[in-house]
């Protein structure tokens, strides 16, 4: 008998996964696959086998996958501590049946069938106390061949393996099923039974039938000979899956029928629209569901994997940077599109009368799940491509209600924006984020949209998801605010473009005004008067026809300070957006004596713009004037980076907002610093930096950027004046705002090298 551990209750049941004992009772693709892939790795005591063709035991042995074969099923499920069974959907419940004759006392029963209510069902009929022991289990890793001759040791390395344990589990039961998986490689999620079937229904079960009804439906053409002859790319790719094995799908559509028939229904319905899309010409109706279609593809693959699989996938593929010291920074650059403007340049372009052109657009993740949540209520937009957008304006009242919530990844500025443009819609909707955007205040957003009369569902403390309620009436507020926030302003201007009467914003310190200028530039009035900002409900917007979206100062900012900092530097910056309202990175800078100029200076589709030249220069440490704070707010983690090379310290304070932006960006730049032998200490509203001349300032360690891009980016730049390696963890968001950091920072001299793990 294997060694009992004996440490909690639930693992004191059953045995340690090495220590195990594994029955695989049916030998095809899957069970074989997992013999295989568990005798490479020699992760259990050992591999039984069952089947009911002894032809498949006998070529297992001779393969070298299995150690044994049991004489019955009985025997085999006697000997073992883990039985798994691998047989087809619908002889599951079947096998589930038989083998709850057997004594399944101190073991565990798994399964790996892609339809889990009818085996569930049955193992609830006859399971009895056996079912703590039973986890129900299903790999997603397949191929079109089958049979233990298809087996692949190497079938389940980094899929996914979806367990589906049950209330009646105890808690080592499910751990081992965890672990017989994860040893061979794969990575385990959990869903509760219903939706998984629910899942599968659309993701595989509705491809499967959906490839082998259009090869039938095509092999019966009269044409037949020539559209296989001909048929390559579209055809192939599509109809790979119709080469499966019939008996297994058969299988999975009947014991799946009611989640697939619904399934089939959505779809029914959404060839129906592309049919009469085509039948009638109508361009815009095909090109809005080419593009959401192909956009979801290509862009949004991980963001809808983050909405159902949110913790295993944010656990996931982690970036890493290792910044080494030796860089430079010279040449010409042009960084990304600004984040602000290419936010609202999707919300406006929406809602404008018309067609609108965007150029150069940010490619980055936040911005992109902006222009997805416009794509999911029924806008057309095409691209983006090369950082060109065009949108097919709906009118300020012509959106639609999404299919579902709107997922906006890490982007505040999307989620609080879009709050004040969902609270005047007639339908309902729920906006949702990532780890770092659900942990983030949204009460300075609900609080005044409720003055307003909107209906605003949060978590507790006022966090997202936001479960907007629609059909509400506006009024207009006259809004004092109590921090100095653009996201704020542009969410009640936003808002008061529906209301009644007048919305009127008074700020307590400028913030970028972005959404003021493009209303105006799109034909709405917006009153502006030292700090008060206001608009009239009721206007409509035209289109603009074009909006060039400058290059992002914020994303300029760590070059500003990488050609400060670096030795015999000098960088040329083009494009970027010099708004008087977020230039305070570069008051900043010169006031620390850094070697800035403007050049070519000019206004672009309503924003000032200039190519930055930038210079090494021996900084020096400053107060920093509290004016600037809003000015600069995003640009503070590269500034600490400045201000540690500076002669002198550098205070910081009226910064309290820091605390909470993608991470608390204050307490994440003081651990960085002082890993990195920098004596900084944090204040509840800012910083104290001491500075350095040394041309090593930091010394080479490991920080952690907690998925925040600028805390990223900021570490990356410091490396410049490094004495060592400096290794940045969780690099991943860098993509939100700046999807080619890397590859910029490379083409000027920096030593940057990006990991995946
Ligand atoms: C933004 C405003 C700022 C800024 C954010 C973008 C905007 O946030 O930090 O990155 O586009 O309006 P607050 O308004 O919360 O200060």
């Amino acid at each position: 008998m294997s060694s009992l551990s004996a440490k909690s209750s639930g693992v004191a049941m059953f045995p340690e996964f090495k220590e195990c004992r594994v029955l695989i009772v049916g030998l095809g693709l899957i069970g074989g696959s997992l013999a295989a892939a568990l005798k490479k790795r020699h992760v259990c005591r050992e591999i039984i086998a069952w089947d009911r063709d002894p032809q498949s035991l006998i070529l297992a042995k001779e393969k070298g996958i299995t150690d044994s074969s049991a004489d019955s099923l009985e025997a085999g499920v006697a000997a073992a501590d883990i039985v798994v069974l691998a047989v087809p959907v619908l002889a599951m419940a079947e096998m589930v049946r038989a083998v709850a004759t057997f004594n399944l006392a101190g073991k565990v029963v798994t399964d790996v069938g892609s339809c889990k209510q009818d085996v569930v069902v049955a193992a609830r009929e006859c399971f009895g106390d056996a079912l703590a022991g039973f986890v129900p289990g299903h790999p997603i890793a397949g191929s079109e061949k089958s049979g233990i001759t298809a087996a692949k040791a190497d079938l389940y390395e980094a899929h996914k393996v979806i367990v589906t344990p049950l209330p009646e589990n105890a808690v080592g039961a499910s751990r081992l099923v965890r672990s017989l998986w994860e040893s061979v490689g794969a990575l385990v999620l959990e869903m509760e039974v219903e939706h998984h079937d629910q899942v599968l229904a659309r993701t595989s079960h509705l491809p499967h039938l959906l490839a082998f009804s259009l090869v039938d439906t095509l092999a019966g053409d009269r044409d037949s000979q020539d559209i296989f002859r001909y048929a390559a790319g579209g055809f192939r790719d599509f109809t790979r899956i119709a080469a499966s094995d019939p008996t297994m799908w058969h299988d999975v559509f009947v014991a799946n029928r009611d989640a697939l028939l619904e399934a089939l229904d959505e779809f029914s319905q959404g060839l129906q629209h592309m049919y009469a899309a085509v039948e009638q010409g109508d361009s815009r109706a095909m090109t809005g569901i080419i593009t959401r279609a192909k956009s979801a593809r290509e862009h949004f693959t991980r963001m809808l994997e983050s909405q159902s699989y949110l913790k295993s996938m944010s656990s996931q593929s982690s970036i890493t940077y290792v910044a080494r010291p030796g860089g430079t920074a010279t040449g010409t650059l042009r960084v990304p599109g600004d984040k602000s403007i290419s936010h609202r340049s999707i919300m406006l372009g929406a809602l404008a009368d018309g067609k609108t052109e965007v150029t150069g657009f940010l490619e980055g993740e936040d911005a992109l799940a902006t222009l997805q949540a416009f794509r999911d209520m029924g806008v057309v937009i095409e691209g983006p491509s090369d950082g060109r957008v065009t949108i097919y304006g709906v009118g300020l009242h012509g959106l639609q209600a999404p299919p579902g919530p709107l997922y906006l990844g890490n982007a505040g500025t999307a989620m609080r924006l879009m709050a004040g443009l969902m609270a005047a819609q007639k339908f309902d909707v729920t906006l949702t984020g990532d780890e770092s955007l659900s942990r983030r205040p949204m009460n300075r957003v609900v609080n005044p949209l409720r003055e307003m009369g909107a209906e605003i569902e949060t978590t507790e403390g006022g966090r997202p998801p936001l479960v907007i309620r629609g059909g509400h009436q506006l009024s207009g507020i006259d809004y004092d605010m109590p921090m100095a926030s653009a996201q704020v302003k542009s969410c009640l201007l936003l808002a008061g473009l529906y209301a009644d009467g007048e919305t009127v914003v008074q700020e307590p310190g400028i913030t970028r005004d972005h959404t003021e200028r493009m209303l105006s530039g799109l034909g709405y009035q917006v009153a502006s008067d030292g700090g008060r900002v206001s608009v009239q409900g009721g206007g409509r917007l035209t289109s603009a026809e074009v909006i060039e979206v400058p290059s992002d100062i914020s994303s300029a900012a760590f070059f500003l300070v990488a050609g400060s900092i670096a030795k015999d530097a000098e960088l040329l910056l083009s494009h970027v957006g010099i708004n008087p309202t977020r230039t305070g990175v570069i008051d900043i800078l010169q006031l620390m004596g850094a070697d800035i100029t403007l050049e070519n200076q000019r206004e672009v589709g309503g924003e000032p713009v200039a190519d930055i030249r930038v210079r090494s220069a021996q900084l020096k440490g400053i107060e920093i004037p509290e004016e600037l704070v809003p000015l600069a707010i995003d640009e503070f983690p590269v500034l600490f980076v400045a201000a540690s090379c500076a002669e002198g310290d550098t205070l910081l304070k009226g910064a309290e907002e820091l605390r909470v932006k993608e991470s608390d960006r204050i307490q994440s730049m003081a651990d960085g610093l002082n890993a990195l032998g920098i004596k900084a200490v944090a204040l509840p509203d800012g910083m104290k930096v001491p500075g350095c001349t040394d041309q090593g300032v930091f010394a080479g360690g490991t920080v952690h950027s907690h998925g925040d891009h600028r805390i990223a980016m900021a570490f990356a730049v410091a490396s410049l004046r490094a004495r060592d390696d400096i290794r940045i963890l969780d690099c991943a968001n860098v993509a939100t705002s700046f999807p080619n950091f890397v590859d910029l920072a490379h083409s000027v001299g920096l030593n940057l090298v990006e990991t995946e793990s």
